[in-house]
């Protein structure tokens, strides 16, 4: 990733994803073991950073993307996953309703997240879900990112190549200046 389009990702990360990223559902996120070597919460921003990187990619094609809908989509789509092992009776049961429940903690923390965006959680397993296909390009995006992340998580058995601290810094610095300059 270059110095501009991290920055960018950065930008879009702390512009549309700070009050998600600073809610206690997300923080906790960080408690729970993921895909044996990572936790829910370094996932979930591997995967708005992969899917914002294919964003950036496909600018560049002119073809554009929801970007604010994207990053609440991709911060959000695992966060129904937390508590498992308590609520969730097998792995194939957890695999088909966590993206229900992630929807309902998406709503919490999003209360206007149109229907759009919260089929993009929905459907975010996909292929592993066969019946629920993605129907917007950005649900596309977020299915293949999260394998992409998950793929990579497991091979390389290192949480992701993001630092969770840095890139939340990183974002609320990004947000602040915005803020101070308007
Ligand atoms: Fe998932
Ligand atoms: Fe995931």
């Amino acid at each position: 990733m270059g110095v501009a389009a991290a920055g960018n990702i950065m930008n879009v990360l702390g512009m549309y994803g700070m009050n998600i990223m600073n809610s206690d559902e997300f923080r906790n996120a960080f408690q729970q073991v993921h895909h044996n070597v990572t936790t829910v919460g370094d996932h979930s921003l591997n995967v708005a950073v992969s899917a914002l990187c294919i964003c950036a990619f496909l600018s560049k094609l002119h073809i554009n993307t929801k970007q604010k809908e994207l990053t609440q989509a991709a911060l959000c789509h695992d966060l129904g996953i937390l508590g498992r092992y308590e609520k969730f009776e097998n792995n194939r049961v957890c695999c088909r309703q966590h993206p229900v429940d992630s929807v309902d903690v998406a709503k919490k923390l999003v209360p206007d997240m149109d229907e759009r965006t919260q089929k993009m959680i929905r459907t975010h397993m996909w292929p592993a879900t066969p019946l629920n296909i993605p129907t917007s390009r950005e649900g596309l995006i977020i299915s293949l990112a999260d394998k992409y992340c998950a793929i990579r998580e497991v091979t390389t058995r290192r949480p992701g190549g993001y630092h969770a601290e840095h890139i939340m810094m990183r974002a609320e610095r990004v947000k602040a200046s915005a803020a101070a300059n308007l």
